[in-house]
């Protein structure tokens, strides 16, 4: 799928990312007239405070997890010697998820100052933009904007401040699902199939050919100028109940208005659906939402008021991922839309770890056979048992993701399958 064109985004004053200075093109010039390039020149006068800043900011990485991104710098910064790496990862491949790609297609020059800002924080000279082939037009964008950040004089400075040339690239993922998994990431780099490995070691600590290495979301990245540009009380401003800055949701489903919504972090999931998406789509009764992607907790009526920050919808048991919320709408069946997302973990599963391959396609066979009327109540007791014994089984988190959604599918939903078993 190719970037949203600008006529899909819902632009609003409080944008950072997608302000519409930002998205009048995707030249080097026209991001240097926007305020480009402020941030990183902060960063060259003061590379001893960036990670500082970050603290105080309280910026999250915003590729699923959460993890607080100064922590990640921190590591990486903390190992000896100038060979480390910076990743930006620009894999996106999960369904529901259409955030990086527009970053990286539309305003791909805030992404690059991150990670270039990123490098100088770590002391890494080798900086990866890691990008989904797939993704239309995204790719080639990114290539064309690393060739004139290579131009651009201000590389110079960073190698002299790093001590040793800097290298700069883009470079195609797998453009597999897998592939966006941090030890795939490392491995595809290194120039094997994208298996995920066992951690630790973790990337920070060795990661491509054993150089310590820094892997960021792009959405992440995308932050770190303006946060270097404005600083961090201005970005804890940007957000909503003490959550700081402004995020990223991929609105789908059964509302009016899907698309890409920039709004501050903490912004509750009914403003998001009513006054962002329109409402429900035809006027349709809300079910449900498929919070932080299709491999979290689904979230009900009940929860409509939970402001999306990560630590809000924790606290109600989901969690925020990457910002997706696929709205499910009353009459649409919650078995059908959890059995399209198994059969899409199970086809995404790389194979090398035997529960996850095999328990995928079980859970995807046994939901494939209720959904379509087929089931027994031996059929469901057995996803029940799958749901208990495959968490933890593989080496990422693939596996987990999946269990995820079919054992709180079956928690807040389970009726309706037990009203769909054959019989
Ligand atoms: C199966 C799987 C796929 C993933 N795909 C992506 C991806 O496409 N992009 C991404 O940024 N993170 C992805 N992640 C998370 C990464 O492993 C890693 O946590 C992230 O890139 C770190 O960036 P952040 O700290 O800025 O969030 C994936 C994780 C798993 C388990």
């Amino acid at each position: 799928m190719d970037a949203l064109t600008r006529d899909q985004l819902a632009i609003e004053p409080a944008r950072v990312l997608t302000a519409p200075d930002l998205l009048v093109g995707s030249s080097l010039p026209g991001w240097h007239a926007a305020g480009g390039g402020i941030g990183l020149r902060r960063a060259l006068e003061d590379r001893a405070g960036i990670i500082g800043v970050l603290e105080r900011a309280g910026l999250r990485g915003l590729g699923g997890a959460g993890f607080p991104t100064h922590r990640k710098w921190e590591a990486v910064a903390a190992q000896p010697g100038p060979e480390k790496v910076v990743v930006c990862n620009g894999n996106e491949d999960e369904p529901g998820t259409f955030k990086d790609r527009f970053l990286l297609g539309r305003t791909p020059h805030q992404v690059i100052e991150g990670a270039l800002i990123a490098a100088l924080a770590v002391g890494a000279r080798q900086v990866v933009m890691y990008v989904n082939p797939h993704l239309g037009s995204v790719l080639p964008t990114v290539a064309e904007a690393v060739a004139a950040w290579r131009a651009d004089p201000v590389l110079l400075e960073l190698a002299a401040a790093l001590g040793g040339p800097v290298t700069l690239e883009a470079r195609a993922s797998s453009g597999r699902y897998i592939g966006g998994e941090e030890t795939a990431v490392v491995a595809w780099l290194e120039g094997s199939f994208p298996f995920p490995r066992r951690k630790p070691p973790f990337p920070a600590e060795s990661g491509v050919h054993g150089k310590p290495t820094l892997i960021n979301n792009a959405e992440t990245l995308a932050h770190v100028p303006h946060i270097l540009r404005h600083g961090a009380a201005w970005f804890r401003s940007r957000g909503r109940g003490g959550a700081p800055g402004t995020k990223l949701f991929s609105l789908s489903g059964d509302v009016q208005r899907p698309g890409l919504y920039e709004l501050p972090m903490g912004t509750p999931l009914a403003e998001l659906i009513e006054e962002h998406g329109g409402g429900m789509l035809m006027g349709r009764a809300f079910k449900a939402v498929f919070t932080g992607g299709p491999s979290n907790t689904l979230l009900t009526a009940d929860h409509l008021d939970v402001p999306l920050d990560f630590d809000s919808v924790r606290a109600r048991g989901s969690r925020l991922g990457t910002g997706a919320m696929i709205v499910v709408s009353e009459g649409t069946s919650i078995p059908r839309r959890v059995t399209e997302f198994v059969e899409f973990f199970a086809e995404s599963s790389c194979g090398q770890c035997p529960p996850c391959k095999t328990g995928t396609y079980q859970l995807a066979t046994l939901l494939h056979r209720i959904d379509s009327g087929h089931g027994t109540r031996a059929d469901l007791d057995s996803i029940r048992q799958l749901c208990g014994l495959l968490p933890g089984s593989g080496r990422c988190g693939l596996i987990d993701g999946a269990v995820t959604v079919v054992a709180s599918s079956l928690e807040r939903f389970g009726a309706e399958y037990e009203s769909m078993l054959r019989g």
